[in-house]
């Protein structure tokens, strides 16, 4: 026995050696769009082995791709070309309002960190027989109107994604909000290249670029701190701020729901100090001059800030943002989490400005015009199961 037990050890790492010499070099996230600015845009991909990764530009000007030598933007950091499986290439110095072609690249590199680099297999988007990518920078801030839809809780189901994503008129687009639970956990990240990621980025987000909201299901498992290298933003923290034409979106993260001490937390959980440190940003967000003369104000939680059978996440949440929300002249608020439809208007549960939760099989599709906010909620046949308008204050 111990022999056929050897036998079939030896079969098996051979069988595995073998797939592994097979696996080409690939990509195993597509690339998607962050931080587009008037001046910037971030491109995120990953590959299955450690790579250096860059984005070649080109202007929208007619010429083929293949005309000169395009302007190269490396992964790098401190003067240094990342050499890792997640990339981020920020490109910048670009004109607002205009539209731009890349190309992204990504060389498998074996560094042994002894000044003996060696590099393999190379890999890009084809430029030759189809159109290279392209986004367009956004316009100047305060004055136009901006279009943009929210999915959240979809757990993987990129079938349920890109029905509800088929219901919303994607050509005149500004950006897609995902609104925290887009996976079960962060265990593995083929879960969300796989789960939502891909799938993103076929749909729309080499194009259009995404705002991630981290739900209570993105801070578990063990690659949870892979989130800000995935999702890169302007704080560098799970919350953050962005503005959009007339709207300043202020991105909150409820974190996890149980208490710190739970068993499921393996005792690694440190939340509610978390949630302090966040509610004193929020504070110093809503007192900004930014904040204050925007035309609207939309802040974007995955855990809405209500219920009767209060668990400590929410309890936290009403204790440490409901009081700053609430004297902030806030529109609206957009959340998910709860797989239903719901509304609190302002006078419920201790709101001073309205909740909408969004289910999970239903996507928000948001106008902001000069004068109000149009919000339509629609199916996965696309029929629009409610509305909601907010005039400009
Ligand atoms: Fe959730």
């Amino acid at each position: 026995m111990p022999k056929l037990r050897s036998l079939i050890l030896l079969l098996s790492l051979i069988t595995c050696i073998g797939l592994s010499a097979e696996e080409k070099f690939a990509l195993t996230c597509q690339p998607y769009l962050q931080n587009l600015t008037d001046s910037t845009v971030t491109v995120v991909l990953a590959t299955n082995r450690p790579s250096v990764a860059w984005v070649e530009i080109a202007p929208d000007d007619q010429t083929h791709f293949y005309e000169r030598e395009r302007q190269k933007f490396f992964d790098s950091q401190f003067g240094h070309k990342s050499t890792g499986t997640i990339h981020r290439i920020t490109v910048n110095g670009l004109k607002p309002d205009t539209k731009y072609r890349y190309r992204i690249y990504a060389r498998e590199v074996f560094d042994n960190g002894e000044r003996k680099v060696r590099y393999g297999d190379v890999l890009a988007n084809d430029v030759f027989r189809k159109e290279p990518y392209e986004f367009k920078t956004t316009g100047p801030s305060g004055k136009d109107k901006i279009h943009f839809a929210v999915f959240n809780d979809i757990h993987e189901d990129t079938e349920r994604y890109a029905d509800l994503f088929n219901q919303i008129d994607s050509k005149d687009i500004d950006f897609i909000v995902l609104n925290g639970d887009m996976t079960n956990n962060m265990d593995r990240m083929s879960q969300l290249y796989d789960g939502y990621l891909n799938k993103t980025s076929e749909l729309f987000a080499r194009t259009i670029p995404f705002y991630m909201v981290r739900g209570n299901h993105e801070t578990r498992g063990r690659l949870q701190n892979n989130f800000i290298e995935q999702f890169p933003n302007s704080t560098g923290q799970p919350y953050y701020t962005f503005s959009r034409g007339p709207v300043f979106f202020v991105v909150l993260d409820g974190g996890e729901d149980k208490p710190d001490n739970d068993i499921e937390y393996c005792e690694l959980a440190d939340f509610d100090n978390y949630r302090t440190a966040e509610a004193n940003w929020l504070r110093d967000v809503v007192s900004s001059p930014e904040y204050k003369n925007a035309q609207y104000r939309v802040v974007l939680l995955h855990i809405p800030p209500v219920g009767r059978r209060e668990w400590h996440g929410l309890g936290e949440i009403r204790r440490k943002f409901l009081p700053i929300l609430n004297d902030a002249n806030v529109d609206v608020m957009l959340s998910g989490h709860m797989h239903q439809a719901l509304y609190y208007a302002p006078g419920e549960e201790g709101l001073k400005f309205p909740v909408i939760v969004n289910s999970n099989v239903d996507v928000m599709d948001v106008n902001v015009y000069d004068k109000e906010i149009d919000i339509k909620i629609k199916g996965r046949d696309g029929k629009v199961n409610r509305t909601y308008s907010y005039p400009a204050k």
